[in-house]
């Protein structure tokens, strides 16, 4: 087992892996999400163990055959683990990723984070009054977890990746859109996805451009979710700083 190529580069590193997306209640019975599958960020968790690592996977709403994937096979000396954290919400999630973080080597923030969240949760569920329009849904921001992270650095030396899916047409903004956010959110890697067109969303196959935390273009891979994972996690290693 391990990466394509058999590799172990990962033996005992401590990573944490988000994926899913996140849900924010609107009240008890009803909430706010996305259509993110967690394809990627299993993918990512299982070829990380099989490179020996330590996985806590901090998984959003992600179906739970869908999870079941992110066990590796490998046993014995030196074999991964993954751990796996389910929450719903932002604020879950980052509880969830900043305590793993505090002692991890990697952090990959693959999960979609709903950027905005109801102002308040009543207790209640919300009633409808015929004949009347429902009362507006008052939304506040949520914290940008991957901006933190790259920027406070919970643990030195802590390698941080996020991940985006940008639309654009094909005339290349979805690359300017991708190295404008690279610089904005500090993180060593940012690993770029075109979406629109099949491309993206519970598909397959992937088309993905990595980048350097100044907007650098580092490489580009197409492939499944599994040979996207690897090859993050290639460039990962390169940044890991060896161990004394
Ligand atoms: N992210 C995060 N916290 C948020 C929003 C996003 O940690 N509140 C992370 C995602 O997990 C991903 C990266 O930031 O790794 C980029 O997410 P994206 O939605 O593309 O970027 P945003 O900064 O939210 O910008 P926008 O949605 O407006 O394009
Ligand atoms: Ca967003």
């Amino acid at each position: 087992p391990g990466g394509p190529s058999g590799s172990r580069d990962l033996v005992a590193r401590r990573v944490v892996v988000s994926a899913g997306g996140t849900r924010e209640p609107i009240d008890p019975v009803r909430f706010i999400g996305n259509r993110s599958s967690g394809l990627q960020g299993v993918a990512l968790a299982r070829a990380a163990a099989e490179r020996g690592a330590h996985v806590t996977l901090v998984a959003a709403n992600i179906a739970l055959e869908v999870l079941a994937g992110a066990s590796s096979a490998g046993q014995g000396q030196g074999a991964g683990t993954v751990d796996v954290v389910r929450v719903e919400s932002t604020a879950d999630l980052r509880d969830a990723v900043r305590g793993a973080a505090a002692e991890a080597d990697v952090v990959v923030m693959a999960a979609a984070v709903a950027d905005f969240r109801p102002a308040r949760t009543p207790d209640a569920k919300i009633k409808k009054v015929p004949g009347r329009p429902p009362a507006p849904i008052e939304l506040v921001l949520n914290p940008d977890i991957l901006a933190e992270l790259a920027h406070e650095r919970l643990r030195p030396g802590q390698v941080v990746v996020g991940f985006a899916a940008e639309t654009g047409d094909e005339t290349g903004d979805v690359l300017d859109l991708g190295r404008a956010k690279a610089r904005r959110k500090g993180a060593d890697l940012l690993v770029l996805n075109a979406v629109g067109g099949g491309r993206g969303f519970g598909t397959v196959t992937n088309e993905v451009t990595l980048l350097d935390g100044t907007g650098e273009v580092l490489g580009q891979v197409a492939g499944t979710k599994p040979e996207v994972a690897d090859a993050v996690w290639d460039a990962v290693v390169k940044l890991l700083v060896p161990r004394a």
